[in-house]
């Protein structure tokens, strides 16, 4: 028997179920409870947090023969069809798949007859955004005079790509991202009942590396489950997800903020040494200090974060001045600028770290000379390095960070990618099935092919390979494999 997908098994039935969007759960129970409904709804907010299924909750309310208050029964003959996708009465359309003016026009069809079993024919479409403009306002005109019997449940992630006059017609809901311990909380109750044995640091994680969306979370629990692994444990994640792991953030900001230079570059030197992401571990720092800031001017209330990264926050921000990390934050920036230009990450770092602790006063150049820091010079840098490929000459970076701009959890997925470019094609490789699979959901893959030709200033078409095999940078056997695969050849940009 095949496997269902957790975030499948665990999707909500009730308003009850739905964590993290009480500001609209409370709104549509009591429209329910008072018969008070809207002919239509919008619901916008990011991936996974729970629109499409406050949407079902509330199609199988509004036609349960038998509904108690704002919940349906679960057993009447429309809360059984509609379980069971047997019903003509409730119909979802995926926009990103039907964009067009005949889908509209099918729905206008739809729309003239009659419910056939139940109170209501009710329509949802996913992703409204994507609809053309055509269907737009083939959909707007159904809007401005529904039958009495149809309601409408449009949802969106991008809000504003849709129309206002549609936006205008709806009663809107807002749904926020969860917040990280609400996903915990459903992490937990989910890990019990499925007895996968795991730890709250390593659920702390994955909250984390989701960002807010609760399908990611259940996606990435489930990956991992898969793996065979008999407890999950937090460095799993890490290397996993490839996230920056706590613990050396912190340790870099509080060695760089002590001024002690020496251990800071000591730091540096052993990350570039064993491999890590460099780009990366910088944004994690920034993204660290920001929180820091905002704890120190707002309140720790106002930042989220594992109770690790909380406590580490509270002590850095009770004890540094503001000036001194705001200072700290405009060089992360300044930084983060000469990544995108393509100067060796571990060179321009180090430097970095050199500015930030001769400003504060050490005596930085004797240090060096007398404890023989290795910091690495740019021509060194240049001679040494290896051929690679496109990945590692700033532009990868400069590309990651315009998708991170754009989808965070896109980010968080090409991140972990062996990426390489042949004549026309980038081909992807994937340590992981769920990461792949993502990619190949045409919204991202085009997304990811257009930024690349932004960056690039050539189009290729994104191909992705699975390769479990595959650690974080081992990169020259996936290569001749993709290679191989795909019958290019490897471009070399150095
Ligand atoms: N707010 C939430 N509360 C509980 N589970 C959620 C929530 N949001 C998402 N999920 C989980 O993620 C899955 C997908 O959520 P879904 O409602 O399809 O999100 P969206 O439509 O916003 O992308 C659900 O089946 C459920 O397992
Ligand atoms: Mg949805
Ligand atoms: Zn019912």
């Amino acid at each position: 028997m095949q496997k269902i997908a957790l975030y499948r098994k665990y999707r909500p039935e009730k308003f009850s179920e739905i964590y993290g969007q009480d500001h609209i759960t409370r709104v549509l129970s009591n429209a329910l409870k008072e018969n008070m409904v809207s002919h239509a709804y919008l619901f916008s907010g990011p991936r996974g947090t729970g629109k499409t299924s406050v949407a079902r909750i509330l199609a199988k309310a509004l036609n349960c023969e038998s509904r108690t208050g704002s919940n349906a029964c679960g057993k009447c003959k429309s809360c059984r069809a509609i379980k069971e996708n047997a019903t003509l009465d409730l119909i979802e359309i995926d926009a990103a798949s039907n964009r067009g003016i005949d889908e509209i026009r099918d729905l206008r069809e739809k729309i003239k007859f009659a419910p056939s079993e139940s109170s209501y024919k009710i329509f949802i479409i996913d992703e409204v955004h994507m609809l053309t403009k055509e269907a737009f306002n083939a959909l707007l005109k159904t809007l401005e005079e529904p039958p009495s019997h149809a309601f409408f449940i449009l949802a969106t992630t991008e809000i504003n790509r849709v129309p206002t006059t549609i936006i205008s017609r709806c009663q809107r809901h807002d749904f926020k991202r969860i917040k990280l311990k609400d996903i915990v909380t459903r992490l937990h109750f989910i890990t019990e009942k499925e007895k996968i044995k795991t730890s709250d640091d390593a659920l702390e994680l994955i909250a984390e590396a989701s960002e807010g969306g609760l399908r990611d979370a259940l996606s990435i629990l489930d990956q991992l489950s898969s793996t065979g692994l008999r407890e999950i444990s937090s460095k799993d994640i890490v290397e996993i997800i490839g996230l920056a792991p706590h613990k050396e953030v912190f340790g870099f900001i509080k060695s760089l903020i002590s001024g002690n230079i020496k251990k800071t570059l000591k730091t540096v030197n052993r990350l570039a040494k064993s491999g890590f992401d460099l780009v990366i571990f910088t944004r994690a720092i920034q993204e660290e200090v920001s929180k820091i800031i905002i704890a120190k001017l707002v309140g720790i209330d106002e930042v989220e974060g594992t109770a690790e990264q909380l406590e580490d926050i509270a002590q850095i921000s009770a004890t540094v001045e503001t000036s001194k990390l705001s200072a700290l934050s405009r060089g992360l920036s300044e930084l983060q600028k000469n990544f995108r230009s393509g100067i060796d990450p571990e060179f321009a770092l180090s430097i970095f770290v050199i500015d930030t602790s001769e400003s504060e006063g050490a005596s930085t150049s004797q240090e060096i000379k007398s404890e023989k820091i290795e910091v690495p010079t740019k021509e060194v840098k240049k001679k040494d390095l290896p051929i690679k490929d496109k990945r590692t000459n700033g532009q990868w970076h400069h590309f990651l960070l315009e998708v991170k701009a754009k989808n965070n959890t896109l980010h968080a997925f090409l991140r972990v990618a062996n990426p390489l470019f042949t004549d026309n094609d980038l081909c992807l490789n994937f340590p992981y099935k769920f990461h792949k699979e993502k990619l190949e959901e045409s919204k991202n893959r085009i997304i990811v092919e257009d930024i690349v030709e932004k960056v690039y200033g050539k189009r290729y078409q994104v191909r992705c390979l699975l390769n479990e095999n595959l650690g974080r940078g081992s990169l020259p056997q996936s290569s001749d494999e993709a290679v191989s695969i795909l019958g290019g050849e490897v471009v070399v940009n150095d």
